[in-house]
């Protein structure tokens, strides 16, 4: 899997409500630093067509089977790489994405049980590019659930899904965390906002210095 070609490949992961987004925008200001272009993206989604595959797949009326999801998942994705993503690494840019495979390996793989071989097969051909550096925000299932609701709003098709489904989730998280230690830095989401964001903050301040 070629890295990212000049700019740097930021993603983030974690369950619902595991606190990405709040992260997210102290993430994009460390990168920022020093006047370099930041491009943030979000998945399911990111450019107009995988916005409307976004609709299909978290429209709660919709009822898509496992390999249906997984397809659009990365139908999305497709799209994204190509429209954004190598571009804005090929500016240099520093591109944060909210979700990327990862997501896949640990929702319709871990979450559905599909086979993750076919998984890393379209990861190899779809997407063609993996992150430089990984956060994963890890929460126990029920906090993360509890925070998410907090937001309020109606829960989307995928949130609806019973405990136990993303108690593979977060297992399948865990997993890859731990068979990529060089890529991955797993940040104690369980902990208040602020010292969440300031280990996340830490790691990416302690790998760019390792990586100018
Ligand atoms: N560490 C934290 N402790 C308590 N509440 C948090 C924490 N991180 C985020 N929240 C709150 O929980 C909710 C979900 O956070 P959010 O960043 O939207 O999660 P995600 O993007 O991972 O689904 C938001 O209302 C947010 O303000
Ligand atoms: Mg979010």
């Amino acid at each position: 899997m070629p890295m990212s070609a000049r700019g740097v490949f930021v993603s983030i992961e974690g369950g619902e409500g595991a606190g990405k987004s709040t992260v997210i925008a102290a993430l994009h200001a460390v990168l920022a630093e020093g006047g370099r272009e930041v491009v943030a993206t979000r998945e399911p989604g990111g450019t107009p067509e995988g916005e409307a595959i976004r609709e299909l797949l978290l429209s709660p009326g919709q009822h898509l089977v496992p390999e249906a999801e997984l397809l659009l998942m990365f139908a999305a994705r497709a799209q994204l790489v190509r429209q954004v993503i190598r571009p804005a690494l090929a500016r240099g840019a520093a591109v944060l994405a909210d979700r990327f495979t990862d997501a896949s390996f640990a929702y319709q793989g871990g979450g559905r049980g599909l086979d993750t071989g076919h998984i890393a097969e379209l990861e190899r051909w779809a997407a063609g590019l993996r992150p430089d550096l990984t956060f994963l925000l890890d929460v126990g299932v029920a906090q993360g659930l509890a925070r998410a609701r907090s937001r309020g709003g109606e829960p989307d098709r995928i949130e609806r899904e019973r405990e136990d489904f993303f108690e593979r989730v977060r297992a399948a998280y865990l997993a890859r965390a731990k068979a990529e230690p060089g890529r991955f830095r797993v940040i104690d989401a369980s902990q208040p906002a602020d010292a969440v964001r300031e280990a996340a903050v830490a790691a990416l301040r302690d790998w760019l210095r390792q990586h100018p």
